[in-house]
C-alpha cells in the first residue's frame, strides 16, 4: 500500500470544478449557509467555461414575441427527442429567471437602445412551435458572454465565503462499502501535498472530455475528469456515442468562430460561392441546428465542393456586415480570426472546419443533479452524496444534439437546482460520514502506480494515439466499418494504459504526471462514445450513422447506459422521461406539440 500523508478537510458541500456550473453550484450552496469548498485543477476563471462566446439562451422576449415553451420545444426537438422531457421543461422554465440573477450578480450584458439584455439570433432556436422566423433568444455579452458570467460568479462566490482550493487535482472519488459518496481525494499541484475532502454532497462540475478527439474547440484541460471517477467508481456513463462538432471550428487550429457569427448575419459559402444551407435547411438556412450544418459542411466538402488548395474545408463570411457591428458584437472572433486564420473579417472569409465542440453525453442526473445509477428495480437510482453538473453531468437535456447557448443556460440553471436540492437533503448540523479508508487508500494506490508507471508507452504518444483514432472513427458521419475498426483500435489503445512511461517521479508541478491521471481520466470516456456509437443502429442527432440513416423511434428513444471497467464497456439501456413537469392544464406544454416528428428545418 502507498504510503502518502495528507490532510483531511471537512465540509457540507465540495464542489470539483469551478467552470459556470461548479462556480453557480458553489454560489447557491454558500449562499444557503452550507460549508462549501470549491476544488479546482485551473484558477477558476480560467475554466473553460471563459471560452464560451455566444451567450446564454432564454425567452425574455426582448426582441421581439418570445415564451417558455417555444424554447422547450425547440430543445426538445434539438434533443431529436433523446432529452428527458422533464428536465427540458424545467430548462426552459427557468432559464428566464437564471438570467436575471445573473444579471443581478453583476454580468455585463450587451444591452438594447431601451437597455434591456441584448438578445441574438442562434442555430435551432424559433418562434411558433418551429414554424414560426428564427427567434432572438440568446442573451450575449458581445462574444465573451462565458468570460464575463465567470468572472461575475466567482467574485459573489469568494463574497459568499465560499472557500477555494485552487491547482487541486481530484484523484478519485471516495465511496462508502454501499455506494455513498464521502468525498474525494486530492493532489496540490502546486506543493505536492495530498488532500481528502470529506464532504456530505460532493459535486462534480468538471466539464466534458472533448481531447479525447485531436481536434477540439475545448480546452487542453477537457479530459472528462468527473466521468473517469464515476467509471472507476462502478457507476455509469450515459448517452456517450452524442458528440458535437462544432461547424465553426477555424480551420487547422479548431478555436471557436462562435454561432453568434452565423447570428449577426454571417453565411457559409463552398469552392462555387453557393449558400450551400440554402438547399440542406430551406427555412432557417445557415441557423439549423449544428448537427445539420455540420453534416452539410461535410456532405459539400465529400462532394468536391471544399474551399482551399486540398479542398478540405468551408468559408464563413462575415465581410459584407458593417465593421462597427463586427467591433461592437463580435470583436473577439475578429481577433481569433486575425490571430489563428491571419484573417481581417471586414475582408475575407474565415477558413473553418466542424471541430469536436461539446458532449451531449456524461454521468446520469436527475434535474437536480442527484447522480443516478439505474438499477433493475429502480430506473431513476439516486447515489447518495454525488451530484454533476454542466458537461460532465447529463441530465438530459440536450439528448442528441444540443442547440447553441443551451449551454450556458445548462450551466447556470442545474448548478442553482443542484444548490437547492442540497439546501433540502443536506443537514449542516449532521456529522459527516465516515470516511472508508480501503476507499482512500486505493485512491493513493493508484496515484503511486502511475507516479512509478515505468512501461514503454510515454504518455503524449498513446493520447495521441486515441486521439487520432477518435477523430477518424467516431467522426460526424460513422459507418459499421469505421466503428467496429475504431472499438477494435481503441480497445489496443486502452490496454496500453497498464504500459505507461513515467518519466517525472516528484510531486510538484508535475505535468507529466497530471497528464498521465487525464489520461487515465479520456480513455473510459472515449471507451465508452466509441462502443455506444457501434451499438446504436440508427441516425439520431449528432450520431450520423451510414449503415443505418433514419432515426428509429421504435427500438432506439433510449439512454444508452455504460459500465467502463478497464477495457472493458458494458451497455444497458434506459428509458427516456418521456412526460413534462406539468400538465396542459397546469400551464405546461401541449402533449401534441412535443411528439416525434420529421426533424426538417
Ligand atoms: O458558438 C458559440 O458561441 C458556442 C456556444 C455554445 O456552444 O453554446
Amino acid at each position: 500500500m502507498a504510503a502518502y500523508e495528507y490532510e483531511t478537510h471537512q465540509y457540507d458541500v465540495v464542489v470539483v470544478g469551478a467552470g459556470g456550473a461548479g462556480l453557480r453550484a458553489t454560489l447557491g450552496m454558500a449562499e444557503q449557509g452550507l460549508r462549501t469548498a470549491c476544488v479546482t485543477k485551473v484558477f477558476p476563471t480560467r475554466s473553460h467555461t471563459v471560452a464560451a462566446q455566444g451567450g446564454i439562451a432564454a425567452s425574455l422576449s426582448n426582441m421581439g414575441p418570445d415564451n417558455w415553451q417555444w424554447h422547450m420545444f425547440d430543445t426538445v426537438k434539438g434533443s431529436d427527442w433523446l432529452g428527458d422531457t422533464d428536465a427540458m421543461e424545467y430548462l426552459a422554465r427557468e432559464a428566464p429567471k437564471a438570467v436575471y440573477e445573473l444579471e443581478h450578480y453583476g454580468v455585463p450584458f450587451s444591452r438594447t437602445e431601451e437597455g434591456k439584455i441584448y438578445q441574438r439570433p442562434f442555430g435551432g432556436h424559433t418562434t411558433e412551435f418551429g414554424d414560426g422566423p428564427p427567434v432572438q433568444r440568446t442573451c450575449a455579452a458581445a462574444d465573451r458572454t462565458g468570460h464575463a458570467i465567470l468572472h461575475t460568479l466567482y467574485g459573489q462566490s469568494l463574497k459568499q465565503k465560499a472557500e477555494f482550493y485552487i491547482e487541486y487535482f481530484a484523484i478519485d472519488l471516495i465511496m462508502s462499502e454501499d455506494g455513498q459518496c464521502q468525498g474525494v481525494v486530492c493532489w496540490k499541484l502546486d506543493d505536492g501535498t495530498m488532500h481528502v475532502f470529506n464532504a456530505k454532497m460532493v459535486v462534480l462540475a468538471t466539464g466534458g472530455y472533448g481531447r479525447a478527439y485531436f481536434s477540439a474547440t475545448s480546452a487542453h484541460t477537457c479530459t472528462g475528469d468527473g466521468g473517469g471517477m464515476v467509471a472507476r467508481a462502478g457507476l455509469p456513463l450515459q448517452d456517450m456515442e452524442f458528440v458535437q462538432f462544432h461547424p465553426t471550428g477555424i480551420y487547422g487550429s479548431g478555436c471557436l468562430i462562435t454561432e453568434g457569427a452565423r447570428g449577426e448575419g454571417g453565411y457559409l459559402t463552398n469552392s462555387e460561392g453557393e449558400r450551400f444551407m440554402e438547399r440542406y435547411a430551406p427555412n432557417y438556412k445557415d441557423l439549423a441546428p449544428r448537427d445539420y450544418v455540420s453534416r452539410s459542411m461535410t456532405m459539400e466538402i465529400r462532394e468536391g465542393r471544399g474551399v482551399g488548395a486540398d479542398g478540405d474545408h468551408i468559408h464563413l463570411n462575415l465581410s459584407h456586415l458593417p465593421p462597427e457591428a463586427l467591433h461592437e458584437r463580435l470583436p473577439g472572433i475578429s481577433e481569433s480570426a486575425r490571430i489563428f486564420a491571419g484573417v481581417d473579417v471586414t475582408k475575407e472569409p474565415i477558413p473553418v472546419l466542424p471541430t469536436v465542440h461539446y458532449n451531449m453525453g456524461g454521468i446520469p442526473t436527475n434535474y437536480w443533479g442527484e447522480v443516478v445509477s439505474p438499477t433493475a428495480e429502480d430506473q431513476n437510482a439516486v447515489v447518495p452524496g454525488l451530484m454533476a453538473v454542466g458537461e460532465a453531468g447529463c441530465a438530459s437535456v440536450h439528448g442528441a444534439n444540443r442547440l447553441g447557448s443551451n449551454s450556458l443556460i445548462d450551466l447556470v440553471v442545474f448548478g442553482r437546482a443542484a444548490a437547492i436540492r442540497a439546501g433540502k437533503v443536506v443537514d449542516p448540523d449532521a456529522p459527516n460520514p465516515k470516511l472508508n479508508q480501503t476507499s482512500v487508500d486505493a485512491a493513493f494506490d493508484r496515484f503511486d502506480r502511475l507516479r512509478n508507471a515505468s512501461g514503454a508507452v510515454p504518455t503524449a504518444e498513446l493520447r495521441l494515439e486515441m486521439q487520432k483514432t477518435m477523430q477518424a472513427d467516431a467522426a460526424v458521419f460513422r459507418t459499421s466499418k469505421t466503428l467496429a475498426e475504431g472499438v477494435e483500435k481503441m480497445d489496443a489503445i486502452a490496454a496500453k494504459l497498464d504500459d505507461l512511461s513515467v518519466s517525472d517521479r516528484s510531486l510538484v508541478w508535475n505535468s507529466d504526471l497530471m497528464e498521465t491521471l487525464e489520461l487515465t481520466n479520456l480513455m473510459p470516456n472515449a471507451l465508452a462514445t466509441i462502443t455506444g456509437a457501434e451499438a446504436r443502429h440508427e441516425s439520431r442527432g449528432a450520431h450520423a450513422h451510414e449503415d443505418f440513416a433514419t432515426r428509429d423511434d421504435d427500438n432506439w428513444r433510449v439512454h444508452t447506459i455504460s459500465h467502463v471497467n478497464g477495457n472493458n464497456v458494458e451497455l444497458s439501456y434506459r428509458p427516456v422521461v418521456i412526460d413534462p413537469l406539468t400538465t396542459e392544464a397546469e400551464g405546461g406544454i401541449e402533449l401534441k406539440k412535443i411528439a416525434p416528428k420529421a426533424r426538417t428545418f
